[in-house]
Parts: C-alpha cells; sequence; structure tokens
C-alpha cells in the first residue's frame, strides 16, 4: 500500500493507494468513528463492489447501508442530490455520519455535494472506481451537479476525509472509460511533471495492462501533482487554473458533440488545439506538439476528430463559466512541464486549432 498526504490545514487527508479493498475498514475508522455510513454507488458499480466494499466498511464499526443512483451524466442533477438526502435521513444518519462515494466521477461529484449539504456538512470518503475519478476528480474537494444545460455549474468546496483507490477497480472499466481517465493522467504530466510524462511514456504497455506496482507507482505521482496544486490554491483563486489544460475547447467541445464523447477524450483533443495554438505562438516546438500527440496516440486517443459546426463550439466556449470578466481563459504549455494562463486567444487562433483537430 502507498500513502499520499494532502496537507489542508484542518480538511488535510490521506489518500490510499492499493489493489484490494481489504484496507477500507481499518483506513475509514481512522478518520473517525462514523456510527452510520452511506454507500451512495451507481447502477453500474453497485452489482460489481457494493457488497464487498458493505463488507469491508462494517469492519469500522458502522452500521452501512447503500443508496443506488441511475449511472451517467444525465442523472447528475438536483433531483438525485434529493434523492441521496432522502437515503441519508431514511438510513438514520446525523452530523457524525459519513457518506462513501463508490464510483466514478459522477457519484464521487454528487455524493460529495449532498454531504456538503445534509445537515449544513458530513464527512465523507472517496472510493473512486474509474480512472478519471482515480486520477482527478477524487481530489481537491470540488463537487457538485450540472443544470439548465451547464456542466458542474451548482456545486461546493467539501474535501473529502479519505480517498481510498483500488487500482484493481479499473479491471471492470470499459476502455473508453480508460482512456478518458489517461487524458487527465497525460494533462498531469504536460502542465507540471516532465519526468511524469516521461514515465507515462516509457510505460504505456504497463500502464495500459494495469500492472500492479507500475500503475500504483503511476497513480500516486498523478495524485501528489493534483494533491500539490490543490494544497496552494484550495479555492481555485489563481494556481488551480492550471489544471483546466485542455479543457477551454475540450468543454465546448463536449457540449458540441451532446456528451457523447467521453470527457477525457474531449480534454485530450483539447490539449492538442491547446498545443497548436502554443506553437503557433512560439511557446513550444513542433517535436514537443508531436510528442505531446504521440503519447495520446499510444493510449487510443483520437488525436483528429469529424468536429460539429465550429460556431457551435464558439458558442459553448462563450458561455464557459470559467471567463474572467468576459475574456476566456486558456492554458497553453511553455514546455512539457509548464503551462501559462493566458487571456488573450484571437478567434483566428481557436479556428485554426479547430481546424488542427478537424479530420475533415
Ligand atoms: N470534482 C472534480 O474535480 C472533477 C474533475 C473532473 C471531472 N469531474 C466530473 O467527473 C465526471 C466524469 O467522471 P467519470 O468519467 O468517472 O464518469 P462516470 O462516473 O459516469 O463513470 C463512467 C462510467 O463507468 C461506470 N463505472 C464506474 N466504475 C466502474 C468500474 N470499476 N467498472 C465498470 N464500470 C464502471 C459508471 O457507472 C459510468 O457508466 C463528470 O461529471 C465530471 O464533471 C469532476
Amino acid at each position: 500500500m502507498e500513502r499520499l498526504y494532502v496537507d489542508l490545514g484542518e480538511r488535510s487527508y490521506d489518500i490510499v493507494f492499493t489493489d484490494s479493498f481489504s484496507d477500507l475498514g481499518a483506513e475509514t475508522k481512522k478518520v473517525g468513528s462514523p456510527g452510520k455510513i452511506l454507500i451512495v454507488t451507481d447502477s453500474n458499480v453497485a452489482p460489481l463492489y457494493a457488497d464487498e466494499a458493505k463488507k469491508e466498511l462494517q469492519m469500522s464499526g458502522a452500521e452501512v447501508s447503500v443508496c443506488v443512483i441511475p449511472a451517467g451524466e444525465e442523472n447528475k442533477n438536483m433531483n438525485v442530490i434529493l434523492d441521496i438526502c432522502s437515503s441519508c435521513i431514511e438510513n438514520g444518519l446525523d452530523r457524525k455520519s459519513m457518506i462513501a462515494a463508490l464510483g466514478g466521477g459522477v457519484v464521487g461529484d454528487m455524493a460529495g455535494f449532498a454531504a456538503a449539504m445534509y445537515m449544513r456538512g458530513i464527512k465523507f470518503i472517496q472510493i473512486p472506481t474509474t480512472l478519471l475519478a482515480q486520477s482527478d476528480s477524487s481530489v481537491g474537494g470540488k463537487t457538485g451537479v450540472d443544470f439548465a444545460g451547464s456542466k458542474n455549474i451548482l456545486g461546493a468546496f467539501h474535501q473529502p476525509s479519505l480517498v481510498y483507490i483500488n487500482v484493481n477497480t479499473l479491471k471492470t472499466l470499459p476502455e473508453e472509460q480508460f482512456i478518458s481517465g489517461m487524458g487527465e493522467v497525460i494533462k498531469h504530466g504536460i502542465i507540471r511533471g516532465r519526468r511524469f510524462f516521461d514515465y507515462i511514456k516509457n510505460n504505456t504497455e504497463l500502464i495500459k495492462s494495469l500492472d500492479t506496482d507500475t500503475f500504483i507507482r503511476m497513480s500516486k505521482t498523478n495524485c501528489s501533482i493534483k494533491a500539490d496544486v490543490v494544497m496552494n490554491d484550495e479555492r481555485e483563486n489563481g494556481l488551480r487554473a492550471i489544471l483546466n489544460f485542455g479543457h477551454t475547447i475540450g468543454h465546448a467541445a463536449e457540449s458540441a458533440f451532446d456528451f457523447e464523447l467521453t470527457h477525457g477524450e474531449c480534454v485530450g483533443l483539447g490539449m492538442i488545439a491547446a498545443s497548436h495554438i502554443a506553437e503557433g505562438r512560439g511557446l513550444i516546438t513542433s517535436e514537443q506538439l508531436k510528442e505531446m500527440i504521440s503519447v495520446l496516440d499510444g493510449y487510443g486517443f483520437r488525436t483528429k476528430i469529424k468536429l460539429p459546426e465550429y460556431a457551435r463550439i464558439l458558442d459553448f466556449m462563450q458561455n464557459d463559466k470559467k471567463k474572467v470578466s468576459g475574456k476566456l481563459k486558456f492554458v497553453l504549455p511553455v514546455s512539457i512541464g509548464e503551462v501559462v494562463q493566458v487571456t488573450d486567444v484571437t478567434e483566428d487562433e481557436i479556428i485554426s486549432a479547430l481546424e488542427f483537430i478537424d479530420e475533415r
């Protein structure tokens, strides 16, 4: 087992990296004696892992119940949050109780948001089961739901008390979801970890085959990069925005594709588009751009795709909630391992970037 400490003062927590659920009870007990735990999981994950997780969580001495929500981003809404809150009431959760999010980013974001609201905030732990959740969404305390057509527009910062990563759960993950998660991992290498990027590049086959040691090492370094950014800027007042590398165009493409592509795949395309803008400005070389594209390709990303109408993508970009004073923010690489934020990207540069990733 490997362990990482996320230092956020009184909101600090451990991230545990392991290959089974066998220490879940003991690790949960360390963060307090919750009395009651409500596992929130989705309809795909429940049949795979809910019984095992429940059994292990009972070892913490808690009374454990399970709330199964329908799987999928289309269910990431306030109605389902209210269902989770109803389940908290039905199962008698009080201020000392805890919610355990067992699933991907959708479950984590919603269970975390319900935990932030219920009785003005109770503890929650993350037990992420997708690569995206294990590499990104379970760390950092952002929780929330989609509303009125906008992704994650309602939410709260609520840090987990523990993140328990069992890498073996990834064995049941569909390949497209694995690729999606690798998008965030590769992103972390490009924004802040040249050596980490090389590790991902040089161990592609071992990582893809989920070799336990290689994978746990990757997972720990990956989370240390995300955690380091979060520790320096918990509430996204500055540095944390670098995590949005690939997201300005990526998010807009995700919406323009009506969420038919995975988040990570769109981030992958968004990273290529942003890096193309960086190359055009002379911030990175064409060799560096090629290197990034080649790593994404090695993990199964489409590096070009038939894009929807550009006007539609541009419209979604204009509605991006990360705009500041009406200006679009872009994160551009200046090398592999370092990025800058800019607000002066022109429409011509964006169109050229869209053409670069467009298959037509
Ligand atoms: N809070 C944050 O900081 C943050 C960061 C990035 C993304 N997100 C959010 O994360 C969400 C995406 O997360 P995701 O990609 O994990 O999607 P997801 O939670 O929808 O999971 C993807 C699919 O995989 C299934 N699944 C989960 N674990 C499985 C397993 N081990 N085996 C088989 N199937 C499994 C799920 O049921 C679902 O169908 C988005 O809503 C996004 O906004 C949040």
